[in-house]
Formats: C-alpha cells, structure tokens, sequence
C-alpha cells in the first residue's frame, strides 16, 4: 500500500520516484493506492485546486497504466475512519517521537506554516497503513522514517490494549533514480520552476526544457554529462545506446546543449505523449468513469478498513454501536454507490 499527495500537479520526480514503482507492483501483490488529499490539505488549503489535484492525481495513475482491476486506487477521504484511527493512535503515541520527525522539520524551515496538522502528519500516515494491515509500503528514502514510527505506533498501540491488534509493516524502499530538478537540486513540487508535470502541455515542456540554464561551452567542446540536468534526465528514459551516445557527445565533443536539448523533448514526447497522453485525455474529458474507478477501490478499501476498526474499538473501549455498524457498512455494498 502506498499513497500519494495531490497538492499540485504529479511530476516526473514522482514518476520516477514512485509511480512507476507503485504501477510495477500490481503484478506482483494486493496493492492498496490512495490520493492522499488528507495529507494534502496540510499545504493546499483552496477546495477548488485540492479537489482538481485530487482528481488528476487519479487520471494519471490511470492513464500512466494503474489498471483498477488489479490494484485497488481510491481517495484517502473515502474512507475518513482514517482520521480517527490516527486520533486513536496518537493518544498512545509519545511527544518525543513526533518531535523526531525531519520531514516535518524540513517543511517547517521551507516556509510552511507550522500548523497541528503538519505536525500530526505521521500519525495519519501511520493510520493510513496500519488500516489496511499492509504487509510492505513501497516509499522513497524520505518516507522511511515515516514508516519507523508507523512501526513504532503499531507497537505503542498492541501494548496499550495488549491486543495484537496490528501487525507491523515493512517500507519497501523503491528503487528509484534520484530526479534532478530543471534548477539542479531535487525535483520538487515546492520549486515550481524545478519540475516537468507528467501531463504537461506539450508547448509548456518545450519551452521549460529549453530554457534550462547551461554554461556557455560551444558544440564542439567537451562537457561533463554527470553534472548537466539534459543528460540526467534523458538517460532516465532514454534506451542504454541512446544514453551512450549522448553521454559521448558531450564527453569527446559534438553534442551541444541545444541539440541535447531536442533529444529531451523527443523523448518526453515518446515516453508521456501518444497513446498516454490520449488515455490521459480521455479520462479528463470522462470524469465519470474516474469517479467510478475511485469509488469501486473505495468500497474495496472499505471493508478491510471495517474490519481492522472492529478490532480497534473492541481492543480500545469504543462501542461498537448501532451508529458506528451503520458507518462501518457505508459504502459496503455494490448498490449503495449507485
Ligand atoms: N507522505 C507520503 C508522501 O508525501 C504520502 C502518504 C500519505 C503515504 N500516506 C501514506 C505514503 C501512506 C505511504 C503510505 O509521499
């Protein structure tokens, strides 16, 4: 199970990073995907833009080959007993241990602002986990401390109510390339100008693409491919002959930014364009059929997240009233979406 946050559009730093990973992984498992429009909310406060991000973040995993009869996709707000499950768990949960969070940290010395909801994130995302008793999540290396303290809560929380009510998962740490930013530092989402959306408008990518800044090194001379952003992100798409011709060009000569620079949008086209692009489109102009999809993996998502409730309100003390059935069942059954 894994998730991922729809505050702005999905890039190829997430493509690579995690994406890609998440949709291999549907061969191999039970897979459990969400929009994390929860977590989301903690930096996107605009309904209008959370809720389109929320739903594009659904096309494209669809549309970059998510196929919903394999992996469960679904909507973290589908499912709300996840806020309560991370309430439940926070009251067995140390200050110290959150206190220990970098990514936390990290947003608040970005400039976030540093809210009860940033802070509370971990225990959310513990919550998300631990409600579908997932076995494995696939992350990237700055979620794994994340998954430490999920580990930790489950421990926290089978002690309190000495009840082996979760079992602990495992990250599993994707093994992605890192994706180096059109700037030069990491791609990312709070750097506008760093990032290549996955769906971008094909004149938009061209024009970010060109304007990538290069020294001032001629055609002819030789340049280092290791430092320059054009190799690094070609060769993450780019077949293993074509990234060597590349890199000889710029080792020996010959290959100029500007060619280089070509090559990257061909292959950006090549790759995220054609047949992706049309089924990405489609899925935009049929939202519908996307709303369909996320409802389904919701139903699914909710009868394994009705059963680990059950046993955490037996373990905790919560009555499992006529109230709290009826919310369980919500959404159970095929006809109640209808
Ligand atoms: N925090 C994750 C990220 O930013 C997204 C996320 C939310 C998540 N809940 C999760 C990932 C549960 C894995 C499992 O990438």
């Amino acid at each position: 199970m894994s998730g991922v946050q729809s505050n702005g559009k999905l890039h190829l730093g997430n493509y690579f990073g995690a994406i890609r990973n998440h949709i291999q992984l549907q061969e191999k498992g039970e897979c459990f995907y969400f929009i994390a429009n929860y977590h989301s909310i903690t930096t996107l406060q605009n309904a209008e833009e959370l809720r389109k991000y929320t739903f594009m973040a659904a096309a494209d995993y669809l549309a970059l080959g998510l196929d919903p009869q394999k992996a469960i996709l679904f909507r973290q707000s589908d499912v709300p007993e996840v806020a309560e499950l991370a309430w439940l768990l926070s009251t067995v949960t140390g200050m110290g241990l959150m206190e220990r969070a970098h990514s936390y940290k990290d947003k608040v010395a970005r400039g976030i602002s540093p809210s009860l909801g940033l802070f509370f994130y971990p225990a959310l995302m513990a919550a998300d986990i631990l409600m579908y008793q997932s076995d494995k999540v696939p992350v990237g290396q700055d979620q794994i401390q994340h998954i430490e303290m999920c580990r930790d809560m489950a421990g926290y929380f089978n002690n309190a109510f000495k009840k082996e009510v979760f079992k602990l998962p495992e990250g599993l740490l994707s093994e992605a390339p890192k994706v180096i930013g059109l700037t030069g530092g990491k791609m990312s989402k709070s750097d506008e100008a760093s990032v290549i959306p996955i769906f971008g408008e094909s004149a938009d990518i061209k024009k970010k693409v060109m304007s990538i800044v290069t020294d001032s090194k001629g055609v002819s001379e030789p340049k280092d491919p290791d430092q320059n952003v054009i190799y690094l992100l070609y060769k993450l798409m780019a077949k293993s002959d074509e990234t060597a011709q590349m890199e000889k060009g710029f080792r020996q000569g010959g290959m100029g930014y500007g060619d280089a620079k070509k090559l990257l949008i061909a292959k950006l086209e090549e790759v995220f364009g054609g047949a992706v692009r049309d089924k990405r489109k489609k899925l935009e102009e049929n939202p519908d059929q996307v709303e369909d999809i996320l409802i389904e993996g919701a139903r699914r998502a909710r009868q394994t997240a009705a059963r680990t409730m059950e046993m955490v309100y037996a373990a905790a003390g919560i009555p499992i009233s006529k109230i709290k059935k009826a919310l369980l069942n919500t959404g159970l059954d095929r006809s109640s979406n209808e």
